[in-house]
């Protein structure tokens, strides 16, 4: 099958859906690839470095699968045949007439901002991969405007203090930028009703600021709910008290399918101190800053600048076109299971199922519900937030406690004098290791692992040592021993070594 590359309509569109090393890639999948001339231009690639790719030059309708960034123009669509299968950007919930004509069209529509947020389908995640892009940016235009360092510089001259910045809405866009400010120096604090992102927030070095509103709970989805009036005072009140003294704010604040949420008000920014620099990411879908003009760049009275800017991932085209490409082939794999340039779609996956808006000439949009995890299910809050705990309450846990220490006295009791003495130890070390190992926060059960590797050598040494002793039932559970706790040692050591191979840099 043939795969067309398309020549972006929209004015200023700089990314383009294929670059010469993803067009390798889908030679290698078994697909033919036209590109039409120019398309790649605007990213920095020419059109000779796709024909050296393996590439055709033409027009991306002859291909059987047309790969767009945005959705074609009217003139373009006109150009599809029927049975074409289009992937680009849909924007679904927001074109039900698209997808009527795409569908009245008999087009195949495939839309990569429809992606469910779930783990397997985290390759082909277009959001993620061009708001990554995109909160990188905001701190570089942030960076642009402002007239000082972001680290702090103790000099000749005199001390510079660091630059402090607040991050608003800790999603895939918040993360990059709170990476990149600290990376350039910064103080940087960040919010987000989900408590679950305070952790991510201080491995990136960040502080973060929690609201204590009785609604604030961890996502099971991945994604923040309409908030409360409650919550919105409370978030309020910290912005307005943290708004004057920091120098950059990033605000990143989505609900998908909602207009952007309010964070700062003109107020709020009329407070802030002149030079200071606000990026409004969310200014496309209504801002979350009053004052905010989406694609522009306006300064207010008190000398406050604020970017609008929407095309923040298309500032860096070439490697948000890399990315792009490389989420389009990885979606073909998963399309394309022989490896033979057939491209297959598989209804039943939830992934394929979810993307696809327009088929048959039918819509169909939306797909049904995914369950999506892109958060544990109950992590512990921060201590400032009432956790929706679901912990086990300390009554039934002391009842559980009970009813074991009653049965082990029990054994105690009936076991003949010779046992009675290791029985006491076994229960006591079942105590103390409920309490010890119970409390191990879990990023530490790796160095338990290890722990536990050392206490399986020594059950192996002591097994061994009673194997040969005559008796079946001893010989038996020694045998037992052994191989349990070498299934442990083993099992610890490879679980090891696949985790160290993560950070290895071949
Ligand atoms: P995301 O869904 O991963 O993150 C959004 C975050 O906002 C979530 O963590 C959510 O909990 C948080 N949030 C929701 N309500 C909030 C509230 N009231 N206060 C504080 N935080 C709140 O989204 P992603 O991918 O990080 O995108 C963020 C924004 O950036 C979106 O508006 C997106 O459209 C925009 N974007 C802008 C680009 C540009 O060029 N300007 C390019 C790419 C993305």
């Amino acid at each position: 099958m043939i795969v067309g590359v398309l020549s972006e309509a929209v004015p200023g569109e700089t990314r383009v859906a294929a670059t010469p090393a993803t067009v390798a890639q889908l030679l290698a999948l078994g697909y033919s690839v036209v590109v039409e001339a120019g398309a790649g231009v605007a990213s920095g690639f020419v059109d000779v470095s796709y024909v050296e790719a393996g590439a055709t030059l033409g027009s991306a309708s002859t291909g059987d699968l047309v790969f767009g960034v945005n959705t074609p123009s009217a003139e373009q669509l006109d150009g599809l045949r029927e049975g074409t299968t289009l992937v680009c950007l849909i924007a679904p919930a927001l074109n039900p007439d698209l997808l009527t004509d795409l569908a009245r069209r008999r087009i195949t529509a495939l839309a990569m901002d429809a992606v469910p947020r779930i783990s397997r389908a985290q390759s082909l995640d277009v959001l993620s991969s061009m708001a990554n892009i995109a909160g990188y940016r905001a701190v570089i235009e942030a960076a642009n405007v402002f007239g000082r360092f972001f680290t702090g510089q103790i000099t000749a001259a005199g001390k510079v203090p660091p630059a402090k910045v607040l991050v608003a809405g800790v999603g895939v866009a918040g993360l990059a930028a709170i990476g990149t400010a600290g990376g350039m120096g910064a103080i940087v604090y960040a919010t987000d009703p989900r408590p679950e992102v305070a952790d991510q927030v201080s491995s990136l070095g960040g502080e973060y600021l929690a609201v204590a509103a009785p609604d604030v709970e961890v996502s099971a989805t991945g994604y923040a709910k309409e908030m409360s009036d409650d919550y919105n005072a409370r978030a309020a009140a910290l912005y307005a008290a943290r708004v004057p003294e920091v120098d950059i704010v990033i605000t990143t604040a989505l609900i998908p399918g909602r207009p952007a949420p309010r964070l700062i008000t003109a107020a709020m920014v009329a407070t802030m101190k002149s030079g200071s620099v606000i990026v409004d990411m969310a200014a496309a879908n209504g801002g979350n800053v009053e004052g905010t003009v989406a694609g522009q760049v306006v300064t207010t009275a008190n000398g406050v600048t604020i970017i609008g800017y929407t095309d923040l991932a298309g500032r860096l085209a070439a490697q948000a076109s890399q990315l792009y490409g490389t989420n389009l082939v990885n979606l073909m794999k998963l399309v394309t299971p022989g490896k033979d340039g057939a491209f297959v779609l598989d209804w039943d996956d939830v992934v394929q199922r979810g993307i696809t808006v327009a088929h048959d000439g039918e819509v169909s949009w939306p797909p049904p519900a995914v369950q999506v995890s892109a958060a544990p299910a109950a992590v512990a809050a921060p201590p400032v937030i009432k956790a929706p705990a679901k912990i086990v309450s300390p009554a039934r846990r002391m009842t559980r406690v009970g009813i074991v220490a009653a049965l082990l006295l029990v054994l105690v009791a009936a076991a003949p004098a010779a046992l009675r003495g290791h029985l006491t130890v076994f229960a006591l070390a079942i105590v103390i290791g409920y309490y010890v190992i119970g409390s191990v926060h879990h990023a530490l059960h790796t160095p338990l692992m290890s722990v536990t590797n050392a206490i399986s050598g020594i059950i192996v040494v002591g097994a061994l040592l009673q194997i040969g002793h005559g008796d079946t039932v001893i010989t038996t559970l020694s045998g037992v021993a052994v191989l349990l706790a070498s299934i442990n040692v083993f099992g610890g050591f490879a679980v090891t070594r696949r985790m160290l191979s993560m950070f290895s840099r071949s």
